[in-house]
């Protein structure tokens, strides 16, 4: 059996996007030694990918906006099957988080007169997402990353954590290897945060790149974790759909922001034909008045582009199936309209939105300033994750931590765009504090040499196996397809029940894949060790949304259209039973709160 290297912590976080990093800087802050664990370069994280902007209630724009009308927009874009107690954490604690960041050197977009300028996003009331251009996350990591290494965090790059330790019930470290040798590593820990962000590679159309391969989420199961809310995945409803080389990337919500219209291929701006209940009040009826809205009137209300993400999605979805779609798919996003209502739009546009720009006119030449966008859904977000207190973000295996993309609660059935920037900086620094705690806390535990030569021995067996083993990358991709067309935006009984007869039927082909080859640079061996996580929760997702027989926000059943009253005061739990099969079951959400109660009740 091979060797690995040992490396303690106090706290050891895997992840180092926005909550990674976050949590890191926070336990660092409390004066426990820690480590940090990206799968490949620190500052490569999907947190780049909310672009448009991080949601707190500053008020900088408009004065009417509170944590209260945060609090109550978050609950309603989550269809109340949020963590209630996270929703309110989040909308106290959002202001300061983003001032804090200003503080360590952020350099967000001004008002007038120097305050941090924010603007529109679905299903915020007011403009509420502090922003750089289009490059927000961009600038969040790189504050953070900054920070970070001047507190002097032990930072593990490129590496993939396998397994975590367990010392009896109790969480005391994690096994992996180093992606470029992979020679073994086994951390020691007294807490572990896993900060590893989201699942989209699971599907074939998304805007995660290839680190998104559920790995916390599976880690977290197979230690015996509760996950939650797994069927609620959110589909951005704007990612690129031309060249096929591009197909997925994001086309951020800032475009719509900032006045960008959908229209379908008649030219018809579609999304005036469907506005939900929830939303009437806040929806314009006119395009004057939506565009009045855009440019700050605030008697006006928001454009019908600016419902929620699972709304907007669905009504793309519509159009092209209809056969009113753009040519490649999708439908049109057009921010060159506005050319018709200010002047030197072009200078407007490539400086609100410059990522954009680049985007479209290297990637598909087009040039957003004189030409509409083709665009369509993409797998962007997970709702569901791992179940977590919500002061603490301690999951339900104790000394396992859980913040950012890959925890669960704050969002429920939907997130709200921005939120998860804030999310990550709310409930990253609470982590990394309740972490620190617990590490001061407890001893090392002990790690039975046990855990690590089996580990090994599971990591080696794929390049152990001669050459007629499965294809882990063939694998993968049937995986995706499969996830994309059964358990994708519309679903169905039929074809999930078939997506969970296929996944066991992967299952039995992953258990025989094979990576030719050494250790060292070897794609196909990450892969073989990335699919175990990937169809655990590929399972979660389609087990979870087979039980949730009705629709309610990102979770649409063509099956079951409606809303079930019955179903709206629980969420759904996976959680690994005692023979390895995945179990399904329902836990009821606590009361609320009254005085939320009455917020709730205040904002209609
Ligand atoms: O559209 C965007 O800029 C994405 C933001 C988010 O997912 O929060």
């Amino acid at each position: 059996m091979d060797r690995y290297t040992t490396h303690e912590h106090d706290v050891l976080v895997i992840g180092a996007g926005g909550a990674g990093l976050r949590a890191a800087i926070e336990a660092s802050a409390a004066d426990v030694n820690v480590g940090l664990v990206c799968k490949s370069l620190l500052g490569k994280a999907h947190t780049v990918m909310a672009e448009g902007g991080v949601a707190a209630a500053l008020a900088n724009v408009d004065d009417r906006d509170n944590w209260r009308v945060h609090f109550s927009d978050t609950m309603r874009g989550g269809q109340y099957l949020n963590n209630w107690r996270m929703a309110e954490l989040h909308a106290r604690e959002a202001p300061d988080r983003v001032r804090e960041l200003e503080a360590w050197g952020a350099v967000m977009d001004r008002t007038k007169d120097g305050k941090i300028l924010q603007r529109n996003f679905g299903g915020h009331k007011y403009p509420r997402l502090a922003h750089v251009g289009d490059r927000t996350g961009l600038e969040m990591i790189r504050t953070l990353q900054d920070h970070g290494i001047h507190r002097g965090i032990t930072v593990h790059m490129e590496a993939t954590v396998f397994r975590l330790l367990k010392d009896g019930d109790r969480v005391v470290g994690a096994f992996g290897y180093d992606r470029e040798h992979g020679r073994f590593l086994l951390y020691r820990a007294k807490a572990v945060v896993l900060a590893t962000g989201g699942i989209g590679r699971a599907y074939s159309v998304t805007s995660n790149s290839w680190e998104y391969t559920g790995d916390g989420h599976g880690l977290a199961y197979d230690a015996g974790a509760d996950l939650v809310d797994m069927e609620f995945v959110q589909f951005h409803p704007t990612g690129m759909v031309w060249p096929p080389s591009v197909r997925g990337i994001l086309v951020t919500e800032g475009v719509r922001g900032e006045g960008g219209i959908l229209k379908n291929k008649d030219g018809r701006r579609f999304m005036f034909d469907d506005i939900p209940d929830l939303y009437k009040d806040q929806t314009a009826d006119t395009p004057e008045e939506g565009w009045r809205y855009v440019t700050g009137d605030k008697d006006a209300r928001r454009p019908p582009e600016l419902l929620t993400r699972d709304h907007v999605a669905r009504c793309i979805v519509r159009e092209v199936k209809a056969g009113r779609g753009s040519p490649h798919g999708g439908v049109f996003l057009d921010i060159a309209w506005i050319r018709e209502k200010i002047r030197d739009s072009e200078a407007h546009i490539r400086k609100k939105l410059p990522s954009m720009y680049h985007q479209f006119k290297e990637l598909a030449g087009v040039d957003i300033t004189t030409q509409p966008m083709e665009v369509g859904p993409t797998t962007h977000y997970v709702m569901g994750g791992i179940r977590v207190d919500g002061d603490t973000q301690m999951s339900t295996v104790p000394g396992l931590f859980a913040a950012g993309e890959c925890a669960a609660g704050l969002h429920g059935a939907n997130r709200l765009g921005g939120n998860s920037l804030s999310d990550l900086l709310v409930f990253g620094k609470r982590a990394g504090e309740h972490a620190a705690a617990w590490a001061k806390d407890h001893d090392a535990g002990t790690v039975g040499e046990d855990q690590a030569t089996d580990a090994m021995r599971a990591c080696l067996a794929p390049l152990e196996r001669d050459g007629n083993g499965e294809n882990p990358h063939a694998l993968q991709r049937h995986l995706q397809t499969m996830m994309q067309d059964h358990v994708g935006i519309v679903r169905n009984e039929r074809d999930m029940t078939h997506a969970v007869e296929q996944l066991a039927d992967f299952r039995a082909r992953a258990a025989v894949v094979a990576a030719p080859g050494s250790r060292q640079y070897n794609g196909g061996w990450h892969t073989c060790l990335d699919l175990p996580n990937l169809l655990t929760v590929s399972e979660a997702v389609a087990r979870s949304a087979l039980d949730r027989t009705e629709s309610r926000g990102a979770h649409f059943r063509e099956d079951h259209p409606a809303k079930d009253p019955s179903l709206a005061g629980h969420n759904t739990v996976v959680r690994r039973a005692s023979d390895g099969t995945m179990e399904v079951s329902r836990l009821p959400i606590p009361a609320l709160r009254e005085d939320l109660k009455a917020i709730i009740a205040e904002m209609g």
